[in-house]
């Protein structure tokens, strides 16, 4: 009992410097144009952002797709793997020049900076490609991610994207505006253990058509704060490869989550300028 009571002034005293930090910080954010003052409102109402690698126009965006068909080269193609293997693969490709200068492109920054709100810490850059799979599982399931208080991933897709290759999916922060709704799909999803709702459950909650489905041309690119959003991946029958950057405040909530995106666990691919090369290691 003493040790629950001196868990929740714990709680409560974090989350209160977490208050005035964000109140403190909210002068030195840096400024915006309209338009990307337009991308963080949108965030703060629904949590999630639809564009282009196009309309981003970032500098460094030619060189990283230049590098992302090398990339996509070095890894393991589906029809080598066999039916055992893990539907999912994770590279981890925080390391490679071509996708950290656009992962840490000023614009972008001051984006992720403005909606999170306080100094942020670019945790890593992942490539996933996710294969087809009859049954939902792991980010599969509908979820939200607990790295920190306010999160963003920048999804790419590297393929074109439609219902088949299991686009990202989401319900908007409007949708589950209502703390009872909120607090009755968080108890369903702490009684999996925090693995997640199948699509049965959480259409209990929330209906099928107010999910909103990501389906877009190779290029697309997600913004979402995946803390605040319930979101996954629906499921598939065809690949889908995507970049994930991901962004918290520069001392996040849970530190040990974050560590995930830059783990050894996961293959690094090396990319060799000089020889054209790429290894995994
Ligand atoms: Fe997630």
């Amino acid at each position: 009992m003493l040790k629950e009571i001196g868990y929740k002034v714990w709680q409560l005293k974090t989350e209160f410097i977490y208050r005035l930090a964000l109140k403190r910080y909210a002068k030195s954010l840096p400024a915006l144009s309209l338009a990307d003052r337009q991308i963080v409102d949108r965030l703060q109402q629904e949590g999630v952002y639809v564009t282009s690698l196009e309309k981003l126009g970032f500098a460094s965006t030619p060189q990283m797709v230049d590098a992302c068909s090398e990339v996509l080269s070095c890894t393991e193609p589906e029809r080598d793997r066999s039916a055992a293997k893990s539907p999912l693969q994770i590279y981890t490709l925080s390391e490679l020049t071509d996708f950290s200068l656009w992962g840490n492109e000023r614009r972008l920054l001051d984006i992720v900076q403005n909606y999170i709100g306080l100094p942020i810490k670019f945790q890593g850059i992942q490539l996933r490609r996710e294969f087809s799979h009859p049954q939902q599982f792991g980010a599969m399931l509908w979820h939200k991610d607990g790295d920190d208080r306010r999160s963003i991933k920048v999804i790419i897709y590297l393929s074109d994207v439609d219902r088949e290759h299991g686009p990202f999916e989401y319900i908007p922060k409007s949708v589950t505006a209502a703390a009872w709704l909120r607090f009755r799909i968080d108890y369903q999803i702490f009684r999996t253990g925090f693995s997640g709702l199948k699509n049965e459950k959480m259409e209990q909650f929330v209906p099928r058509s107010a999910w909103k489905s990501c389906v877009g041309a190779a290029g697309t690119v997600i913004l979402v704060d995946t803390h605040s959003v319930f979101h996954h991946g629906s499921l598939r029958t065809a690949e889908r490869s995507a970049l994930f950057f991901v962004y918290t405040a520069r001392n996040p909530k849970r530190p040990d989550l974050c560590r995930r995106y830059s783990h050894h666990s996961h293959p690094r691919l090396n990319l060799s300028r000089n020889s054209q090369n790429l290894k995994q290691q």
